[in-house]
């Protein structure tokens, strides 16, 4: 098949290259040139802007930051892809944002998948991410080949229809940010009260919060967040996409998004997430 890859950051790099691997004709673009040398050398094509990209496409994979950023480049594809161009959404943008770009591409003539994945470089590198998928049988019918490049095949699961896997992520990374933000509060809670960080982590990590602690381990021992999978602002970004997207308060989701803001204060943005526990959340006037 012949398929274009839109947006190629710390996941969609990775993923796109299982498509080259697997035989696939890849024709890839990012916003910020630069990013595509080692898919090139591998064989692939780079195109100069969205619509060039997905001339002549079977498939067209987006892996972008959020629903502004994949409405903006589904805006550059509609007009330049041939009527029925499968679209396969892998961004993660929530539900409602979703149907709506799901509704879009189906007024320009093309199918829409909603393909959120979870799993982080590690699995990406590995090919084997979890893709939930809200869609039609034959839409999934006919995008399973790609799936199943980046993904693990026992691990495609789909969810029900266009919007249904968005919301099933969002579930899914709600509770990933209120983990990580009740490590970081009970972190600093212990060092407040003075009690050694290595002896802290260990009962954590003896305890409920245990599975959040050992990923993140070696990070909370060293407080170095560079290593990034998933940054402090992606997991605020998706805080925030589930707040909208229930009519009701969640308040651990609004106590999460105070840590998530403290940390970006303190420069820890472009971290990986696990730096919600050097954010320095400020006593009450
Ligand atoms: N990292 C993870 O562990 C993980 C796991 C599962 C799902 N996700 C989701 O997967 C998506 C990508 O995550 P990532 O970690 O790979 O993020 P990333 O490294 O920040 O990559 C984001 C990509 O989106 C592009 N982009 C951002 N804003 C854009 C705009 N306005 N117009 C065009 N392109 C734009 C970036 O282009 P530039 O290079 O030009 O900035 C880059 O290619 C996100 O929706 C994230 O929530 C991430």
């Amino acid at each position: 098949m012949r398929v274009a890859f839109l947006g190629l950051g710390r996941m969609g790099r990775r993923m796109a290259r299982h498509i080259l691997d697997a035989g696939h004709e890849l024709v890839v673009w990012n916003r910020t040139p630069g990013r595509a040398e080692e898919l090139l050398a591998a064989g692939a094509v780079a195109a100069a802007d969205p619509a060039i990209a997905v001339r002549g496409a079977d498939v067209c994979v987006l892996m972008l930051f959020d629903p502004e950023s994949a409405a903006d480049v589904l805006a550059q594809v509609t007009p330049a892809a041939k009527r029925g161009l499968l679209i396969v959404n892998c961004t993660t943008v929530g539900p409602a944002a979703a149907r709506e770009l799901g509704s879009t591409a189906a007024t320009a003539g093309l199918r829409y998948l909603d393909a959120p994945v979870i799993g982080t470089v590690g699995p990406a590198e590995a090919g084997t991410l979890r893709v939930l998928v809200g869609a039609t049988d034959d839409d999934l019918a006919a995008a399973r080949d790609i799936l199943e490049t980046f993904g693990d095949p026992e691990k495609v699961e789909h969810v029900g229809a266009v919007g249904a896997a968005s919301a099933l992520k969002t579930v899914f990374n709600l509770g990933l940010a209120e983990g990580m933000a009740a490590v970081a509060e009970v972190l600093r809670y212990g060092t407040e009260l003075g009690i050694d960080r290595d002896l802290l982590l260990r009962e954590l990590a003896a305890g409920p919060l245990g599975y959040l602690v050992n990923y993140k381990r070696s990070m909370l021992e060293t407080d170095d967040y560079a290593q990034v999978a998933f940054t402090v602002a992606g997991l605020a970004k998706d805080v925030r996409l589930a707040t909208a997207a229930v009519t009701g308060r969640l308040p651990l989701a609004e106590a999460t998004l105070e840590i998530t803001s403290a940390a970006e204060r303190a420069g820890h943005a472009g971290d990986d997430f696990a730096a919600m526990a050097a954010a320095d959340v400020p006593a009450p006037a």
